[in-house]
């Protein structure tokens, strides 16, 4: 029995969302844009979703808009809110996802924005500080920052940010892709303007996700089209995905203490297990402190081990899934752009382990025996 300890790149469906989504992948198949019968009642269900995700998040229905998951939302909120806002300068992170690295860096080099980076940290934290600073010197800007870093699970004080933001008048993008789901997100006391989420990250289907738009701080749409999702995104909507997303948004609000209390207790058991199979192993980031970082993420290096790759292609061999970084990049050969961050002067592979509620203590005294025995052959790391 394979091991599957790669949560942060996706978690797999509960049973619970797929009897939600059965239905409407083979009796209720109408177009939502359709005004017959068929189309009424798949629209109806669409709107109940919406519902129940804005009342989860403490939000308004017109606040929600569905998108094909966090890549396409975080395109979509910095895009647009620099295109409505005529923002002149970014300020984000050196660890944000590609989705949003990636985004600005484009923005950046066709000379639409001034992108600053705010500083991190000894632990990878952003330095706020730095970041009033930066607010400071920079009228009007759009802040971009995560919620939790998906490699190495440092957490970031949504309020306390929005609070800055909104005390300089800075229009605040959240990634929240790892958060939604795991934590409870009040949308009033954090006032972030923009976040994301994706379905696939809490047992919900992929290729489904929001952004949430706040009422005052509009944007125009990104994906052009019909007029759904209020004009806010054209295409036919992911009908199954929508209603997958808010089964599961429901499902992780209704057991959230219990699972987060469940989880966590995985990762405290990992932390001990490791320091005391595998001296000198390192933890990435702010990874083994759990109430500043994700408690579903683990990353860690082993002590002078450049070898990241071949300890990965061990581990998978023992039947082991985890990853070396961001489950976009962990096919890749270049490294990761997170540790590379952290720990510039550092060659030091990594590993990260990620839990669910799927996960039984045993897998993670499984996986540590595996590390430490693969540890103790280094001609097997190369
Ligand atoms: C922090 C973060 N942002 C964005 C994404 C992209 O989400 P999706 O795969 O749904 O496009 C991911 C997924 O790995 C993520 O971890």
């Amino acid at each position: 029995m394979r091991i599957y300890l790669d949560n942060a790149a996706t978690t797999p469906l509960d049973p619970e969302v797929f009897e939600a989504m059965k239905p409407f992948m083979l009796e209720d198949f109408g177009n939502p844009s359709s005004t017959h019968a068929h189309g009424r009642k798949v629209r109806a269900a669409i709107e109940s979703a919406r519902k129940k995700v804005a009342e989860l998040l403490n939000c308004t229905t017109g606040e929600i808009i569905f998108t094909s998951g966090g890549t396409e939302a975080d395109n979509a909120i910095l895009v647009s809110a620099i295109n409505t806002y005529k923002v002149k300068t970014v300020i984000s992170s050196p660890i944000e996802h590609h989705a949003v690295e990636h985004t600005l860096g484009v923005l950046a080099k066709q000379g639409l924005i001034k992108l600053q980076l705010v500083n991190l940290d000894d632990k990878g934290h952003v330095d706020l500080s730095h970041l009033r600073s930066l607010l400071k010197e920079n009228n009007s800007a759009l802040v971009s920052l995560m919620h939790a870093n998906n490699e190495v699970g440092n957490l970031l004080d949504l309020e306390r940010v929005s609070g800055l933001c909104e005390e300089y008048g800075a229009y605040f993008h959240s990634d929240t892709v790892q958060t939604v789901g795991h934590y409870r997100h009040d949308l009033q006391k954090a006032k972030v303007h923009g976040l994301t989420a994706a379905a696939h990250k809490f047992h919900g289907p992929k290729g489904t996700g929001l952004m949430f738009i706040r009422k005052d701080k509009k944007i125009q749409p990104f994906v052009h089209g019909g007029a759904q999702e209020r004009s806010m995104r054209g295409g036919t909507e992911n009908v199954y995905g929508i209603i997958g997303l808010a089964k599961a948004l429901e499902i992780a609000y209704r057991d959230m203490d219990e699972h987060i209390r469940y989880v966590r207790g995985l990762k405290a058991r990992m932390i001990e297990k490791l320091k005391e199979q595998i001296p000198g192993i390192l933890f990435n980031g702010d990874s083994e402190n759990l109430d500043k970082s994700l408690y579903t993420v683990l990353n860690v290096s082993m002590p002078e081990s450049e070898e990241s790759d071949m300890l990965l292609f061990n581990l998978d061999l023992q039947g082991i899934s985890a990853s070396g970084g961001s489950a976009c990049s962990s096919g890749a050969t270049q490294g990761s752009h997170v540790l590379n961050a952290l720990y510039p002067e550092s060659k030091r592979g990594a590993v990260r382990f990620s839990f669910s509620k799927y996960n039984k203590p045993e897998d993670i005294d499984v996986a540590v025996k595996v590390l430490a025995e693969l540890y103790k052959i280094p001609a097997q790391l190369g």
